[in-house]
C-alpha cells in the first residue's frame, strides 16, 4: 500500500497557547492550527497529523525563527516527557498565557461577560515544587530515536517513569527529574535499580502480569516521606527485602505502604492500603493548622502555593462571622478549617471517606472546635 504524502504547512506564525503544551497559529487562508513543539513568537514549519473542518493538528518540523520567549529546556527528557509541557518557554510568558485561558474559560465556557481579572500570582519556585509523584513501573520502555538508531542491546525494557503521552503502554525511564525535592530522584532510582539487580518482575501492562506496578512518593514541609507502592500480586520475601533496603537507605521514609492491585488500572481509592513501615500519614502544618495526609487523601500538590492560595482564599471571602460556609470538594478540609476561623459554620463536603476521617479528627482542635466545623460525606449532605 502507498504511504499517504505527508502535508507541510510552512512559516507558521505561533501567536497563542493552548492547554497541555499545545501552540496556536493560523494558515494564510485563516484556518486555525494547533502546534505541538513550538512555542508563541516561533514561526514554524509543521507537519499535519490531523485535518478537522476547522483547525488542522500539527507538530513542528522545524523552526525557522525562534521565538524571543523560548528558553532551554533544563531536563533531558523535555519533548519525550509528558510531565513539563512548557519548559521551553519563559516563566513570565507562561503565567501571562496561564492568565489568558483563565479568562477565556470564564468568558467563553462560563458565559460571563462582567468579571475583574487581578494579575496572577506566580510561584517564586519552578522547579521541585512538588509535594506528591508517582511513577510506573513497566517491562516495555520507551525506546528513544537516538537509543534505536545506537548499537545498544536493549535486552532488559524495564522501566521505572512517566507515560509516554497518548502511549497507554509505555513508559519512560527517568534518569532525572525537576519537580519534587530530593531524596525522590534518588528513590526513583535505587528502586530501580535494586529491582533490575535482584531480578524483580516490573509490570507488563499489556499482559497484565509482574510485580511492580506504581511508586508514589510524597513529602511534607518538614522534609518527611510517605513511599506507597502498588503491587500487582504478593510476593511477601521479595517485597520485604525491597522494603528493608529502602527503609535502611533512606531514612527520610516516615512511613512506607502498600497496596496489592490485580485490577486493570492503577487507581488506588477502592484498595485496601497496608501499612509496613510508620503510622501510614504524614502531618502537615498551616499557619498553625494540622492536616493529615493519608495515601488516599488529596492535598495540594504545591506547599507554598497552596498557602498562597487559602490565604487568598479567606481574604477574598471577607467573613463577617455569622455566615455559614460550604467548602465543595474539600479534601483533607484544608479551605474549611480555613474559613472556620471567620465565620460561623462550615460544611466541608468530600467523597473520599478516609479524608473526611482525617479532616474530622484533626477539626477537633481548639480553633476549628470553636467554630464547629462539620465535615460531612457528600452523598449524606444531599440526601
Ligand atoms: C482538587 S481536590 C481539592 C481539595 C481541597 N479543596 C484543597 O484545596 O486542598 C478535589 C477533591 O474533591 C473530591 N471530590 C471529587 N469528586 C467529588 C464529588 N462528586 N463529591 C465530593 N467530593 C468530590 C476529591 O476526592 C478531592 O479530595
Amino acid at each position: 500500500m502507498r504511504k499517504k504524502k505527508d502535508v507541510i504547512l510552512e512559516n507558521i506564525k505561533l501567536f497563542g497557547a493552548g492547554a497541555k503544551g499545545i501552540a496556536i497559529g493560523k494558515t494564510e487562508e485563516g484556518k486555525t492550527v494547533l502546534v505541538s513543539g513550538g512555542v508563541p513568537g516561533d514561526i514554524v514549519n509543521v507537519r499535519v497529523k490531523k485535518s478537522k473542518s476547522k483547525y488542522f493538528e500539527a507538530e513542528t518540523t522545524e523552526v525557522v525563527k525562534k521565538s524571543p520567549f523560548r528558553v532551554e529546556p533544563k531536563c533531558i527528557h523535555f519533548g519525550t516527557c509528558g510531565g513539563c509541557k512548557w519548559q521551553n518557554m519563559s516563566y513570565e510568558k507562561q503565567l501571562d498565557f496561564k492568565q489568558e485561558e483563565v479568562y477565556n474559560n470564564i468568558k467563553r465556557i462560563g458565559g460571563i461577560d462582567d468579571f475583574e481579572t487581578l494579575p496572577i500570582l506566580g510561584a517564586e519556585e519552578q522547579y521541585f515544587y512538588r509535594n506528591k509523584m508517582e511513577f510506573s513501573f513497566s517491562n516495555a520502555k520507551w525506546l528513544t530515536k537516538y537509543e534505536i538508531s545506537s548499537e545498544e542491546n536493549f535486552g532488559n525494557r524495564d522501566a521505572l517513569g512517566f507515560h509516554i503521552p497518548g502511549m497507554w503502554s509505555k513508559i519512560l525511564d527517568l534518569k532525572e527529574c525537576f519537580l519534587q525535592e530530593d531524596p525522590s530522584n534518588a528513590i526513583r532510582l535505587a528502586v530501580k535499580n535494586y529491582a533490575v539487580e535482584n531480578g524483580l518482575d516490573f509490570f507488563d501492562v499489556r499482559n497484565q502480569e509482574g510485580f511492580l506496578r506504581t511508586l508514589m512518593m510524597r513529602q511534607n514541609s518538614k522534609g518527611e516521606w510517605m513511599v506507597l507502592f502498588q503491587l500487582y500480586r504478593e510476593e511477601k520475601e521479595n517485597r520485604e527485602k525491597l522494603f528493608e533496603f529502602l527503609l535502611e537507605k533512606f531514612p527520610q521514609i516516615k512511613t512506607l505502604v502498600y497496596a496489592i492491585n490485580p485490577k486493570q488500572n492503577d487507581s488506588i481509592y477502592d484498595l485496601n492500603v497496608n501499612i509496613y513501615f510508620g503510622d501510614g500519614f504524614l502531618m502537615e502544618e498551616m499557619d498553625g493548622l494540622k492536616f493529615k495526609i493519608g495515601p488516599k487523601s488529596f492535598f495540594q500538590t504545591n506547599y507554598k502555593q497552596a498557602l498562597e492560595l487559602y490565604r487568598k482564599t479567606l481574604e477574598f471571602a471577607d467573613l463577617k462571622g455569622d455566615e455559614v460556609v460550604y467548602d465543595l470538594y474539600t479534601g483533607t478540609g484544608t479551605i474549611a478549617q480555613y474559613v472556620a476561623r471567620n465565620a460561623k459554620h462550615v460544611i466541608g463536603i468530600e467523597s473520599v471517606q478516609e479524608a473526611i476521617d482525617a479532616a474530622i479528627e484533626h477539626a477537633e482542635t481548639e480553633w476549628s472546635y470553636q467554630y464547629n466545623v462539620l465535615l460531612w460525606g457528600y452523598e449524606k449532605c444531599f440526601q
